[in-house]
């Protein structure tokens, strides 16, 4: 099912009359996730965490998943970014088995992870290594002096902090920088875990607005996990809500309006309100043998 019953037509009607979810043109990939089984084995027992979830990321689509804490959000984002591969199934970017980090995968966890000892121009320009399409290790390491390494920094709003080094920056500051860093490998697709979960709910929102900016501007195909309903309906093209244990795709909710988005309008709070009563929804009720519920 596309849409919780309470999402007026019309607003699901909006998507295609907006054209708002992938860029014609896009720059982004196409991520096609069938994960059958992920499971963790711990000391104790083992610990199922994903199960039957099959997703295709259309490229420059935006989709943000959301769901309670423990369901496997983060293990479902790391098998995307390569860092998991340990499981069953196969996640594919632009028909190319993920086995690894690769330079076609942005990744901006919920901390920064900035490097202390290096300027924000060095930490954007620091990159990673990984194997390129070619399967080659590679690093995207570049020049801080290098036109990207500005363009990015620009991008992010942060040129006139090029100079200044971490502990110098507020929370939303290093986030843009982390986000900086992980444009600058170009990649096909980012991966962002609750980027800003540690921000104040003003700098939240701008930050919101700045990631629409340069998604618009970049054309990736964005991945973003977030434990927040109102940031995944300004954001996303689509909705993933997952249920949990097993972590599995529960509804996809296409959000349809048009942007930029007016989280005071109508049909924002329509489409929020649907959301909202689907992830509060308890599953179906099991059915006894005598027919009464449990
Ligand atoms: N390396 C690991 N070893 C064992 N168990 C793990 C490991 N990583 C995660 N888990 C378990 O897998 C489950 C899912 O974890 P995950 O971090 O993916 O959840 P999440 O949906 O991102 O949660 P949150 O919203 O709190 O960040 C949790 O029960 C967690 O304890
Ligand atoms: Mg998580």
């Amino acid at each position: 099912m596309e849409l919780p019953a309470s999402i007026p037509t019309e607003v699901a009607r909006a998507d295609s009359q907006h054209g708002n979810s992938a860029h014609s043109g896009s720059k982004g990939g196409t991520v096609d996730i069938e994960i059958a089984s992920k499971v963790f084995h711990t000391a104790f027992q083992p610990l199922p965490v994903l199960r039957d979830v099959s997703l295709t990321i259309h490229p420059g689509e935006f989709v943000c998943i959301v769901g309670g804490s423990g369901c496997g959000k983060t293990t479902l984002l790391r098998i995307v970014a390569g860092l998991e591969t340990d499981f069953e199934g196969t996640v594919s970017l632009d028909g190319r088995r993920i086995t690894g980090p690769s330079l076609d995968r942005g990744v901006v966890f919920q901390e920064h992870r900035l490097l202390p000892w290096l300027t924000v121009r060095d930490n954007v320009a620091f990159g990673k290594t990984g194997k390129n399409k070619r399967g080659k290790q590679e690093s995207d390491r570049r020049s801080p002096a290098s036109p990207e390494v500005s363009h990015y920094l620009a991008l992010v709003g942060l040129s006139e902090f090029a100079d200044a080094y971490p502990h110098q920056l507020s929370g939303g500051m290093s986030q843009r920088v982390a986000i900086a860093r992980a444009l600058a490998g170009r990649p096909e697709v980012l991966l962002l875990d609750e980027p800003f979960a540690a921000l104040d709910a003003l700098t939240r929102t701008r930050m919101q607005e700045e990631l629409l900016h340069i998604w618009q501007a970049e054309r990736t195909t964005v991945l973003l996990v977030t434990h927040d309903i109102e940031e995944a309906v300004f954001l996303a093209d689509r909705i993933i809500l997952m249920s949990s244990q097993p972590g599995t795709v529960r509804r996809i909710v296409n959000v349809g309006l048009a942007r930029p988005r007016d989280r005071t309008n109508y049909d924002f709070a329509q489409v929020r309100k649907g959301v909202l009563e689907e992830f509060f929804t308890p599953p179906t009720p099991l059915t006894t043998a005598q027919g009464r519920s449990e």
